[in-house]
């Protein structure tokens, strides 16, 4: 099928870009001798996972639960899951996924200590081991215990429970992701994280308490982990890149080139009011609008916002050409993840040629 031959809105994945980014993240992972277990947050759906392990990653992170469900039964045999859970309804469901995927190794992160002793007596009741990582504050101030005796005592306990096994720290600093300009973003990502791997070499490794798994780090931030103590690279916009992604800047100037635009949404003029304004049919339910407004790719005399739900509204600058009713345009998401979650199935594209699609069956997994 042609890509003018598909209805909209559609997304889109670029495979060819898609496949330069898969490896451009792999080789630099390679190159900072970390290994690369990739967000799968970003795209949802397990046959990109496969690919992301054929091209070299140590395993996948997923956010949710549900989202650990889904890529278990897609075949995804390692995996961690970032977000801390709370109350028996989760930690019942972590137990079952355990034994439901008797081939899989799952890491569950926490930062309480009272998440330890209801999955201790859980998991000693189903006679399974749980993995759990240890989510330490990283300056993002969200989850995260404080670097220091709660840390230890935190080891401490799960190291006393049989069932249990301590797989790790997770050091997470999202806030930091989008700093413009590679020098200041760096700096921070390493001045974030020194305080834990003082604490790990001056307080924990003489006890035998130090982690062998340090994960964290994302597409903003990945190349601030060398030499730090990071032994895993969590990054997942990388990917599909967007907009926001782009302008933070690289080593070599104001904007983000090291991966493509690899997501877009393909969108057609519905309305053309007045002479200077045409609606697309792709509102805020398809382009996520919580990292702004998405942008008209190779158009720079054409502004995008939301005009609603189901509506977009395109702004045409002194001179552009009128746009046609029917027109097909593509948009370029100022967020990935966000606007992915929008969509149930995923076109891969190849120049003008729409080759394959994949259902994204993690979508909405937010439980
Ligand atoms: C815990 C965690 N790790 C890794 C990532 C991936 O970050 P990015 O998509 O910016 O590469 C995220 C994204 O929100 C995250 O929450």
């Amino acid at each position: 099928m042609k890509l003018s031959e598909l209805d909209t809105p559609a997304l889109i994945a670029d495979l060819d870009l898609l496949e330069q980014n898969l490896a451009a993240m792999q080789m630099h992972a390679d190159a900072l001798g970390l290994r690369l277990r990739p967000h799968t947050k970003a795209h949802k759906i397990p046959a990109l996972a496969r690919m992301q392990l054929e091209h070299g990653a140590a395993g996948i992170c997923v956010a949710k639960l549900g989202e650990a469900e889904v890529m278990a039964r897609g075949g995804i045999e390692d995996i961690l899951i970032t977000t801390p859970i709370a109350g028996d309804i989760k930690y019942r469901r972590l137990i079952q996924l355990i034994r439901d995927y008797p081939q899989c190794r799952f890491t569950q992160v926490i930062d309480n200590p009272a998440q330890v002793s209801p999955l201790a007596t859980l998991a000693t009741a189903a006679k399974v081991e749980v993995a759990l990582m240890i989510e330490v504050e990283s300056g993002q101030a969200r989850c995260g215990v404080a670097v220091g005796d709660a840390l230890k005592e935190l080891i401490v306990q799960i190291n006393a429970v049989p069932a249990l096994r301590f797989a790790g720290i997770q050091a997470y600093s999202g806030h930091l992701q989008h700093i413009k300009g590679f020098a200041e973003r760096t700096r921070a990502a390493r001045d974030a994280v020194a305080p834990l791997f003082d604490y790990i070499e001056r307080e924990l490794k003489p006890l035998g308490l130090a982690p062998t798994v340090v994960s964290g780090a994302g597409t903003g931030t990945f190349a601030a982990c060398e030499g730090l103590g990071f032994t895993e690279i969590q990054a997942g916009s990388y990917l599909f890149m967007d907009s926001s992604y782009r302008q933070i800047g690289d080593e070599r100037g104001d904007s983000f080139e090291t991966f493509h635009t690899a997501l877009k949404v393909w969108t057609t003029v519905i309305s053309t009011p007045t002479p200077n304004r045409a609606v697309v049919d792709a509102g805020s339910k398809c382009l996520s609008t919580d990292m702004g407004p998405a942008q008209p790719e190779g158009r720079s005399d054409l502004s995008y916002r939301s005009g609603g739900d189901e509506h977009g509204i395109l702004t045409l600058s002194d001179g552009c050409a009128p746009l046609a009713l029917g027109e097909q345009l593509m948009m370029i998401p100022s967020h990935c993840d966000t606007t992915l979650n929008n969509f149930s199935t995923l076109y891969g594209v190849r120049g003008d040629e729409v080759v394959c699609s994949w259902i994204i069956e993690g979508r909405g997994r937010s439980d």
